[in-house]
C-alpha cells in the first residue's frame, strides 16, 4: 500500500478508510514516532503551511496539529476563538475555508455543527481534516486511539472494550465505533438510557457481526480496554437533564480491585471528574500517552494528505 491514495485528499469520517488503510496509518504511525524519538529534524513539510480553524475550543487536537506540522519543518496560521473571526460579521463557513486555501496549504476545521467539515470541504482543492465536527465524527482522535490500543496490545482483534459515558453526543466514541467494526472485538456500551449509543451505530457494529452489549451498569471485569468519556455539558439541550446524569460513572480507587490486571484505562480527555486523579499513577492509566500519540498519528496524516512520503 502507498499513502499516494491520500495526496490532497480530505479526511472528514473514519469511514473515509478501509481496514488495510487505517492499519496502514498505524504503521506510518509507529515509523513517526520512531523518528520523532530519534530527535533529528525533519524537513518534510518544508514551505508548508497548515491552517487550524478551530471554531470551538480545544487543546489537544489543535496543539497537537500545530506540533505535528513544527516537527515536521511546517508552519502554521489559524484561530481559535470563533468571535475573533468574520464569521461574527456573518461570513459563511464555505467562503473562510475558501479564502483560506489560498493561505495554506491543508486545512484543519473544528465546528459545532455537524457535518460542517463534509460541506465546508466540497468547493476546495486543499485537503481538509476534521477536527470535530458537532456530535457526529472525530477521525483523527480514533486513528490515535486505535494507535494506542494498538500499542498496548499488539493487535486490536479479540479484545474486549467497554466505552463509558456520553455516548450520545461523543463524537470520538461515535468515530471510535465506526471504526472498531473492522476488527474482531467485542463491545460493551455503559450508559444512562438517555444518552446510548445512536440505535444507528449499534445496527451497524451488529451488521458487521460485532458482538455489543449496552448496559447502564458499571461492569469491567471482562474489559481489555476501558474507554471513559466526559458527558458533554455543551451538547444538551436541558441543563437539568445534564445535571442529572453528570457524574453517572465516576472511576476512582474503588474500580482498581475490579479491574483485569492488565486493562488499560483510556480517555479522549478533557476529562471533568469521570476519572479521579487517583487513577492518574495507577497501572491502568493511558490517557496522557493517549493524548501524545496524537503528535506521530497526526505527523503521518499530514504526510498522506499533502503526499510527502516517509
Ligand atoms: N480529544 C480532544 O479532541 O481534545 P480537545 O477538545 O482538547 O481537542
Amino acid at each position: 500500500m502507498s499513502l499516494r491514495r491520500w495526496d490532497k485528499k480530505h479526511i472528514i469520517s473514519i469511514h473515509d478508510f478501509s481496514r488495510d488503510e487505517i492499519d496502514f496509518v498505524l504503521e506510518k504511525s509507529r515509523l513517526m514516532e520512531d523518528r520523532l524519538a530519534s530527535n533529528k529534524p525533519m524537513n518534510l513539510m518544508d514551505g508548508k503551511i497548515l491552517a487550524n480553524l478551530f471554531f470551538e475550543p480545544s487543546t489537544r487536537t489543535r496543539m497537537s496539529f500545530e506540533t505535528a506540522m513544527k516537527r515536521l519543518g511546517g508552519k502554521t496560521i489559524g484561530f481559535n476563538v470563533a468571535e475573533s473571526t468574520s464569521e461574527v460579521k456573518g461570513e459563511t463557513i464555505a467562503d473562510t475555508v475558501r479564502v483560506v486555501e489560498g493561505y495554506a496549504d491543508v486545512i484543519v476545521l473544528r465546528h459545532h455543527v455537524e457535518g460542517a467539515a463534509r460541506l465546508a470541504s466540497e468547493n476546495i482543492d486543499v485537503p481538509m481534516i476534521n477536527g470535530g465536527d458537532g456530535a457526529n465524527q472525530h477521525p483523527t482522535q480514533t486513528l490515535l486511539d486505535l494507535y494506542t490500543i494498538q500499542k498496548e496490545y499488539g493487535k486490536i482483534d479479540d479484545l474486549s472494550i467497554a466505552i463509558i459515558g456520553d455516548l450520545k453526543y461523543g463524537r470520538t466514541v461515535h468515530s471510535l465505533a465506526n471504526a472498531l467494526e473492522y476488527y474482531g472485538v467485542k463491545l460493551t456500551f455503559i450508559s444512562p438510557r438517555e444518552l446510548r449509543m445512536p440505535k444507528r451505530v449499534v445496527d451497524g457494529l451488529r451488521d458487521k457481526g460485532i458482538d455489543v452489549r449496552e448496559t447502564t451498569k458499571l461492569r469491567l471485569g471482562k474489559a481489555d480496554v476501558v474507554y471513559a468519556t466526559r458527558i458533554q455539558r455543551e451538547r444538551f439541550p436541558d441543563p437539568q437533564e445534564y445535571k442529572r446524569v453528570k457524574e453517572a460513572y465516576v472511576l476512582d480507587s474503588n474500580i482498581l480491585g475490579k479491574l483485569k490486571d492488565d486493562a488499560i484505562i483510556m480517555h479522549p480527555l478533557p476529562r471533568v471528574s469521570e476519572i479521579a486523579p487517583e487513577i492518574d499513577d495507577t497501572r491502568h492509566a493511558r490517557y496522557f500517552e493517549q493524548s501524545n500519540n496524537g503528535v506521530p498519528v497526526r505527523m503521518a496524516l499530514l504526510c498522506m494528505v499533502l503526499g510527502v512520503d516517509f
